[in-house]
Order: structure tokens, then C-alpha cells, then sequence
């Protein structure tokens, strides 16, 4: 084996990334579908990210129309055709509308980092929960991540307390690691070990 040769043991640890990118990954949770969003889904992406609320920690201000949700949902179809990133639709199962979206906002080799938002009308429901739990195994098994990581404004006690409840850890703040809406700001960094999640799992 010569240095330019992956060794065949790391090989096996590798994703099959034709079987993951070569159809959108519909998955299903007990009370949610996560699946493609398509240019139907518009008025209700509009519903979530018109909030601003919502967009309260993000690198956007809430929306005012529909072609900013549809720019959004080929946004995300683009990013997926591309293999740069997946991000999930999640909808009720009751009625399959779209409530808010989650998924790996860009993925390495065995890291990615994932992003997530709700309608506001739901929040505290265990919603995003059973959401990141089904995108999280996802990563670890299909993905074959190693290291999930999330970074959470550190005036967003809401997103840190749910990445705590889901077994990540807060690893320090990236001093004015983003710049957005005019301003620099700090980050908390959290991350999911695989191995972590996987005693997590042996304890349920
Ligand atoms: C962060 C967000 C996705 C949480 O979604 P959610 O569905 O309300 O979260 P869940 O109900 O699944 O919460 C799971 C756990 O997280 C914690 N948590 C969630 N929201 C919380 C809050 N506002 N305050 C304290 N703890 C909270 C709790 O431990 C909760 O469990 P509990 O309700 O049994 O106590 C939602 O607040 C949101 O969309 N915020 C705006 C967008 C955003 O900030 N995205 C993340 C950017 S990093």
C-alpha cells in the first residue's frame, strides 16, 4: 500500500454517498414525516420563517413573501443535487404540512453540522426532539459520521437546552466566529460524539 492508497479497513467505514444522495432520504418518525420540500410547501415554509421570532438568531430577517420561501426550498434542492447538504421538510404526519425543517447544513469526512427550525405556534411539544433524533441516526449510520456539531448563538438558550437534552456537548464559545445583521457574533459550539450517542442508545 502506498501512501496515495486508502487502507481497506477505513474503506468499510466509508458512506456509500450514491445510495444517500442518489434519492432524497425520506424518513419517518412516530409523529412526523421529515421528506423533500417542493415548490408546493411555499406557503407553509412562509408561515415558519415569517416569524421573526424565528429568524431572531439567524443570518436572515423574516420573510414577507412566498418567492423567498420558494428561493429557499431551490436553495436546499440545489444543495442536495450537489451533495453539499440535506435538509429535511418536517411535517405532521396527521396532515403531511410542513411545520419547520432540519438537516446537515454542509458534511465532511465523518463531520457535518446540523440546522433546525419550528413554527413558533409548536414550539415545546417535543417536536424538533423526535426530529433530530431521526436526522442523527441518520448521520451516524447512513452518513457514517463520527461528529455531529451544532453552533447556537449564545443568547439562544432555547436551541442549547434542546442540543443538551439530545446529548451534546457545549465545547467553548467561538468569540465573533458569524457576522450577520450588521453585527459580530459569539457562538457557542456544541457536538455529538458517535460513541456518546451510541451508550445514550444502550441506556434507553
Ligand atoms: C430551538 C427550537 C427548534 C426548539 O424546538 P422545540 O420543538 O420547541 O424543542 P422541543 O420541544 O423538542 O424541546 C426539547 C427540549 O429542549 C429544551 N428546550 C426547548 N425549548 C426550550 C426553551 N425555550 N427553554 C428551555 N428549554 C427548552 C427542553 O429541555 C425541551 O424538553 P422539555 O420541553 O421536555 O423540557 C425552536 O425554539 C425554534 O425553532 N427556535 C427558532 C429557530 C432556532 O433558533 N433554530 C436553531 C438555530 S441554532
Amino acid at each position: 500500500m502506498n501512501a496515495y492508497e486508502m487502507d481497506p479497513t477505513e474503506l468499510e467505514n466509508e458512506p456509500d454517498l450514491d445510495a444517500v444522495f442518489g434519492e432524497f432520504p425520506n424518513l419517518q418518525t412516530p409523529n412526523l414525516y421529515l421528506r423533500e420540500l417542493t415548490e408546493d410547501d411555499a406557503a407553509d415554509l412562509l408561515a415558519v420563517f415569517a416569524d421573526e421570532e424565528v429568524t431572531r438568531f439567524y443570518d436572515l430577517y423574516a420573510y414577507a413573501s412566498e418567492d423567498e420561501a420558494l428561493e429557499l426550498i431551490d436553495f436546499f434542492t440545489e444543495s442536495f443535487e450537489v451533495e453539499r447538504s440535506i435538509r429535511w421538510g418536517i411535517a405532521r404526519r396527521a396532515d403531511d404540512r410542513i411545520i419547520g425543517t432540519c438537516g446537515y447544513v454542509w458534511l465532511r469526512r465523518f463531520r457535518g453540522e446540523i440546522g433546525y427550525e419550528l413554527h413558533r405556534a409548536l414550539w415545546r411539544q417535543g417536536i424538533m426532539k423526535e426530529a433530530l433524533a431521526a436526522i442523527i441516526q441518520f448521520g451516524f449510520e447512513l452518513l457514517r459520521l463520527n461528529r455531529i456539531e451544532a453552533l447556537v448563538m449564545v443568547e439562544n438558550t432555547a436551541s442549547a437546552a434542546l442540543l443538551r437534552s439530545l446529548g451534546f456537548q457545549e465545547e467553548g464559545v467561538l468569540r465573533e466566529h458569524d457576522y450577520f445583521k450588521g453585527q459580530f457574533h459569539d457562538m457557542r459550539c456544541f457536538a455529538l460524539l458517535q460513541r456518546d450517542w451510541q451508550a445514550r442508545q444502550a441506556q434507553t
